[in-house]
């Protein structure tokens, strides 16, 4: 069975020929993201589940959209409206929806949700974000990197924030794709220590600088996140804020960064919280690209879990 549950867990040469193949999508569109079915439709008869278990906009409908430019149909599902959400166990939800559909996309609360869906699916499961990672955002966002400035191996990326489910697929991903990774935040909020070792472990450079003046030294991509994630109680909210304060990307921070640095940010956004919207709406932006490779790159993880 051929999930995509996290970066760190599939092979890099899959990675690569993901990526590749979301380029190759993209250019066969000719420009044109949205709407109308691809010449080349391979999941035609298939159906695809999406299961949404917390609020989504481009994860939903990105998803939605490729499915159904492949030639397939999806089911869009609000997990509290399942049994799931009553009670009925993950296992016994698995086996019952791998008899309906071909492939099921969650997005979920606790990892083991999203794990124990794919120990009993008989069909590939798709990790559409968890309180610990985002794997599909990060796939895209190597693609938009890579569009703009050629190979990611090598870069420098900073990470300016929380170090959040979306910073800890960064991390995996710098494993596999061979970039350094320096995350700038306070102690409270570090990533995981074991994503930071597995990554080092890999031989490549993830570095912890408290300073973001100094973090973004040379820097060829600055990516932050919302301060106060789905997951977090709305109580932390004004201790976090208050503690995330100095890692706000705004158009100082960005100048210390490369002159061609790139800024990334998965989306929704608090403007003039974690970044600024003069750094948003700026010339180091790409964040529409980064949100309309959404569509692409999840295309191309669909047809590698699907084997077409
Ligand atoms: N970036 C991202 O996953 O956005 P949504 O929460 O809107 O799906
Ligand atoms: N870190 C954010 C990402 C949203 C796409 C969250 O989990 O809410």
């Amino acid at each position: 069975m051929t999930h995509f549950l996290d970066i760190h867990k599939t092979d890099p040469a899959a990675l690569r020929s993901i990526i590749d193949n979301a380029a190759a999508m993209k250019r066969a569109r000719n420009g044109r993201p949205r709407g109308m079915a691809d010449d080349d439709t391979p999941l035609a008869g298939h159906m695809v589940a999406l299961i949404f278990e917390k609020p989504s906009t481009r994860t939903r409908i990105s998803f939605d959209v490729g499915v159904r430019q492949m030639g397939g149909e999806t089911m869009v599902l609000s997990g509290k409206d399942m049994q799931l959400g009553h009670g009925e166990t993950i296992a016994d939800t698995a086996r019952v929806l791998s008899r309906y559909v071909d492939l099921i996309m969650i997005r979920t609360f606790e990892e083991q949700t999203l794990l124990e869906m794919a120990e009993y699916s008989d069909v590939p499961v798709i990790n559409g974000l968890t309180d610990r990672s985002h794997p599909c955002q990060i796939m895209a966002d190597v693609l938009t990197y890579e569009e703009h400035r050629g190979p990611i191996a090598g870069k420098k990326v900073v990470w300016s924030g929380d170090g959040n489910n979306v910073c800890a697929s960064f991390i995996h991903a710098a494993g596999q794709f061979g970039f350094d990774l320096t995350f700038t935040g306070p102690q409270t909020l570090d990533p995981e220590q074991v994503f930071v070792d597995a990554a080092r472990a890999r031989g490549v450079k993830v570095e912890i600088e408290r300073d973001p003046a100094r973090a973004v030294e040379g820097a060829d991509l600055v990516v932050t996140d919302t301060w106060v994630s789905m997951h977090d109680p709305q109580s932390a909210r004004e201790r976090r804020h208050n503690q995330l304060r100095p890692y706000q990307v705004n158009a100082a921070l960005m100048a210390r960064a490369k002159p061609d640095a790139l800024f990334m940010h998965c989306l929704p956004a608090h403007r003039d919280d974690e970044a600024t919207s003069e750094v948003m709406d700026g010339p180091h932006s790409v964040i529409w690209d980064e949100a309309e490779n959404r569509l692409h790159a999840q295309k191309a993880i669909l047809r590698w879990c699907l084997g077409m």
